[in-house]
C-alpha cells in the first residue's frame, strides 16, 4: 500500500543494520505501526509483536496481519453462499472475495459522497472512484458488516476482509498516492473494475497485541526487546491524507466538508507533527517505556533537529545514528504531481541504559 513513510522498500536495509548493531532479542512494539509492514517483518522473523497506530485502518491491518495467525475458514459462512469457483483449489478466503465481487450494487455513503453521479450537485463533483467502484464498495463494505452482526464471520475473519478492502481500493482510487485531493481526470486504473485482493495470511508463533489510539497512552505498558519508533517526520497529518480509507474502513458516515470532503480528526493530531511537542514526547517515550533497544527511524528531513534528538536520546544511554540514502515517493501540489526524490533515512539506536 502506498502510505507516507511506509518502510516496505528498506526493511532489508533497517534489519541488516540493527543486526550490525547487536539490536535482537524476541519482543518488537511497532509503536506507529501505518501499514504494519515492520511488524510483519519482525513477526516473520519469529518475534512476539505489539503494535498502536492512532488510525482505524492502519488497527485493522494490525488485526488482519498481526493478531491473526490463522487462515479464515468462514466455516459459517461458507454454507450459506453461492460461489462458482473456477479455481480448483481456491481457499476460503479466494471464495469469499470471489462472492463479495459478484454482489448487487449498492448506493451508500462512498458512492453518494465521492462519485461523480452522487455529487453531481456539487460545484466540483467529487472523483475519488468511479461510479461503478463508489457502488462496489458500498455493497461490499456493507455486505461484511451485517456477515459480522449476523454471526456468520468472526471477529478476525471479519478484520481480514476489512483489510482485504483496504488493500484493495488503493489500487482503484483516482488519486496520486494520498486523498488529499483527487485527480480531474481518470486515471485508467481508477476505471477498471473493482476486484477484492487478498492479503498475506501469516502464521502466528506465538500471541500478538494489538491496539487502537494514541500509542503515548499505553506507554509502559508492556516491557519489550525492541522499541521501534516510525514517528511523522513532518507537520503533514496522516488522518487528512487517508480520511477517505478511514471512513471506509470505520463506515461511520462521518461529517464531512470541503471540496475533498474530509471528516474531522481534532481526536487524531499527532503531537509527532509539532517540532517542540515531538522532542517532548520523545522524551516521554525514551523515558517512561521499558525496553532493551530503541529504534527512531527518521529523515533528514525530519522537523526535530538531529542535534536535539541526540541530547533527548542520550539522557536514557548509548546512542549511534546510522544514515543511508533512500529514494523516496513524493506527492506535492496537493498530490496533484509525484516526483521522487532522494532523501536520507535515518536509524538512531539506542541502547537503554541498566537501570
Ligand atoms: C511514518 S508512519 C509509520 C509507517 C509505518 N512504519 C509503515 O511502514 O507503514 C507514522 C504513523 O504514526 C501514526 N501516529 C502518529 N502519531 C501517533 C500517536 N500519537 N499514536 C499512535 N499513532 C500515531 C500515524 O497514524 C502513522 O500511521
Amino acid at each position: 500500500m502506498r502510505y507516507i513513510g511506509n518502510k516496505e522498500n528498506i526493511l532489508d536495509k533497517i534489519y541488516s543494520i540493527l543486526i550490525e548493531h547487536g539490536v535482537t532479542g524476541n519482543s518488537f512494539f511497532d509503536f506507529f505501526s501505518g501499514t504494519t509492514n515492520v511488524a510483519r517483518f519482525y513477526k516473520k522473523l519469529g518475534y512476539k509483536i505489539y503494535c498502536s497506530d492512532v488510525m482505524y485502518m492502519s488497527y485493522c491491518l494490525q488485526k488482519a496481519y498481526i493478531e491473526n495467525g490463522e487462515e479464515p475458514s468462514f466455516r459459517n459462512l461458507l454454507p450459506h453462499i453461492n460461489v462458482d469457483s473456477a479455481k480448483l483449489f481456491a481457499l476460503p478466503l479466494e471464495l469469499v472475495l470471489e462472492y463479495l465481487d459478484t454482489i448487487p450494487d449498492v448506493k451508500g455513503f462512498i458512492f453518494n459522497n465521492y462519485t461523480p453521479d452522487g455529487t453531481k450537485e456539487l460545484s466540483q463533483p467529487r472523483m475519488y472512484f468511479s461510479n461503478e467502484n463508489g457502488m462496489r464498495i458500498d455493497a461490499i463494505r456493507q455486505q461484511i458488516e451485517l456477515w459480522h452482526k449476523d454471526n456468520l464471520i468472526n471477529d478476525s475473519e471479519y478484520y481480514v476482509l476489512l483489510a482485504c478492502l483496504i488493500e484493495t481500493i488503493s489500487f482503484y482510487a483516482n488519486v496520486a498516492g494520498v486523498y488529499a485531493a483527487f485527480h480531474k481526470k481518470w486515471d485508467p486504473r481508477a476505471v477498471k473494475k473493482l476486484s477484492m485482493r487478498p492479503i498475506e495470511i501469516i502464521p502466528n508463533v506465538t500471541e500478538n497485541l494489538v491496539h487502537y489510539g494514541n500509542s503515548l497512552d499505553i506507554v509502559g505498558q508492556y516491557d519489550v526487546d525492541i522499541l521501534y519508533l516510525d514517528p511523522p517526520y513532518n507537520e503533514r497529518q496522516y488522518l487528512p491524507n487517508y480520511h477517505l480509507v478511514e471512513t471506509i474502513a470505520a463506515y461511520d458516515s462521518p461529517e464531512i466538508r470541503g471540496v475533498t470532503g474530509m471528516r474531522g480528526y481534532e481526536n487524531k493530531k499527532s503531537t509527532f507533527c509539532n517540532s517542540k511537542t515531538a522532542l517532548r514526547d520523545l522524551d516521554f517515550v525514551a523515558k517512561t517505556a521499558k525496553y532493551k533497544y530503541l529504534v527512531l527511524s527518521y529523515n533528514t528531513e525530519g522537523i526535530m533537529p538531529q542535534s536535539e534528538i541526540m541530547t533527548t536520546l542520550s539522557k536514557y544511554g548509548e546512542v549511534a545514528l546510522e544514515e543511508f540514502q533512500y529514494l523516496r515517493f513524493k506527492s506535492n501540489n496537493n498530490g496533484l504531481a509525484k516526483t521522487k526524490k532522494h532523501v536520507n533515512e535515518q536509524l538512531y539506536i539506542l541502547k537503554r541504559n541498566e537501570h
